[in-house]
């Protein structure tokens, strides 16, 4: 997702450099080209070799070094950023950009560079409290620099409050937000995702296999395009994105009446989850005893759940629906079924026997159903790119609606 992109980091002196070395992995896992700049304080918290091995790049730490390459290097590094990121950003280095020191590789790079600069402060609370920092802060603000906010919490000198680095996940989630397109800017979308679970009584329950990572990644796709997200999701064990709402539901009448809420003020609804079609007619108050319902059979009476694509299908008006279809064979047969049955825009369809598709794993395998008849075949892609076609489709549909 960050191919061609080119980030500089700058690693300053504080313990959270700890933290950038999973934010330099990851940035690595999207494909970003990532050159590390480290402060000499730095290198004491995390060595050289350590960024080197995951960014497959030399890292830079002295201004007289022995250069990597034969130019002038602040200059060259700085005009290859695409994104420079200062994490931690100490009170010193904000301190020295806000007043025009450049008296390091690291900020003499900053000063010469154009690209967009981002910090991600890390400090005690009181230094990252302190009026002359917060001044520096708001000074570079007015500027142009940008700013991940610090987290409150517990911090490496036994202080709880603010100041505590944003964590890794959350400064890459920003940096992507940076690279992505906002065309969905404006537009509020509900995405469901993963399973329901009806219980039986209070110690049994039945569900099924959805792991969420098809809902999850259509969220993330659609908050990154800059989509105002709201995520109703079944139980799953996967950690939602950042900047998205996310409403916990368990049972599929739970996951009709958290649609409901948000369904009259968004434009689209995407239907990735898996709700269960049928639930026990009752729930056992009590935990059903093996002496009390026989030794060899069970029976339950199970009786249907409301079908909330349908449902919403039917009231509609201009919005866009999108469904998913888990089917095992007859896919297009029954995917054009349930698109005309409950008046989606388009629909998904997935075919859960084959491998690599559906329930679980991190590709799947789609066939897109739309309401003039067109069927598109696609071969196996990451969720999070059938979640990008998803979204493209999306967006056309709303251009054309509006
Ligand atoms: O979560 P993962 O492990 O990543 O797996 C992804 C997935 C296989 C769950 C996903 O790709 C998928 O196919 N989701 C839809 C599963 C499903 O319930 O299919 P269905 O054919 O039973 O339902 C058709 C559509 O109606 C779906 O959009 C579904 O959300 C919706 N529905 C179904 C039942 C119900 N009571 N209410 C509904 O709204």
């Amino acid at each position: 997702m960050l191919k061609d992109k080119h980030i500089i980091v700058g690693v300053t002196g504080g313990i959270a450099a700890y933290k950038v070395v999973d934010v330099v992995s990851r940035l690595k896992k999207l494909n970003a080209n990532v050159e590390v700049i480290m402060t000499k304080n730095a290198t004491k918290f995390v060595t050289p070799l350590t960024f080197q091995t995951l960014s497959l790049n030399p890292v830079y730490v002295g201004l007289f070094d022995e250069p990597k390459h034969y130019d002038v290097e602040h200059i060259s590094l700085a005009e290859r950023a695409d994104m420079f990121l200062i994490a931690p950003a100490t009170a010193n280095v904000i301190g020295k950009v806000a007043n025009g020191i450049a008296d390091d590789l690291l900020t003499t790079t900053i000063m010469a560079t154009r690209s967009k600069v981002v910090f991600a402060p890390a400090m005690n609370t009181n230094m990252y409290t302190n009026p002359i920092v917060q001044k520096n802060m708001e000074y570079l603000k007015e500027l142009g620099y940008e700013f991940i906010d610090p987290g409150t919490g517990m911090l490496a000198c036994q202080t709880y409050g603010p100041g505590r680095m944003s964590e890794p996940k959350e400064i890459v989630d920003y940096i992507l937000d940076n690279f992505t397109n906002k065309k969905l800017s404006g537009k509020k979308i509900v995405v469901t995702a993963g399973p329901t679970m009806e219980p039986i009584d209070p110690v049994r329950y039945i569900t099924n296999h959805s792991s969420g990572k098809m809902g999850y990644s259509i969220a993330k796709e659609a908050n990154n395009r800059g989509a105002d997200v709201v995520l109703i999701t079944g139980p799953t064990n996967l950690e939602p994105p950042s900047r998205v709402k996310v409403v916990r539901v368990n049972t599929t009448r739970e996951m009709f009446n958290a649609v409901e809420e948000y369904f009259s003020t968004c434009d689209v609804l995407i239907k990735a989850a898996a709700p269960l079609d049928y639930r026990p007619e009752r729930v056992q108050e009590e935990k059903i005893k093996k002496d009390s319902v026989g030794m060899d059979e069970l029976d339950i009476k199970f009786i249907r759940n409301p079908d909330i694509a349908a449902h919403f299908g039917k009231i509609k008006e201009n919005r866009i629906i999108v469904g998913f279809a888990a089917e095992t064979n007859n896919l297009i047969q029954y995917g054009k079924e349930k698109l005309y049955k409950k008046n989606l825009d388009f629909i998904v369809a997935n075919d859960i026997s084959k491998e690599g598709a559906g329930f679980k794993t991190d590709t799947n395998i789609v066939t897109i159903i739309d309401k003039e008849g067109n069927i598109e075949d696609y071969p196996i892609l990451d969720k999070s790119q059938v979640a990008q076609i998803v979204l493209d489709k999306v967006y056309t549909l709303l251009n054309t609606k509006s």
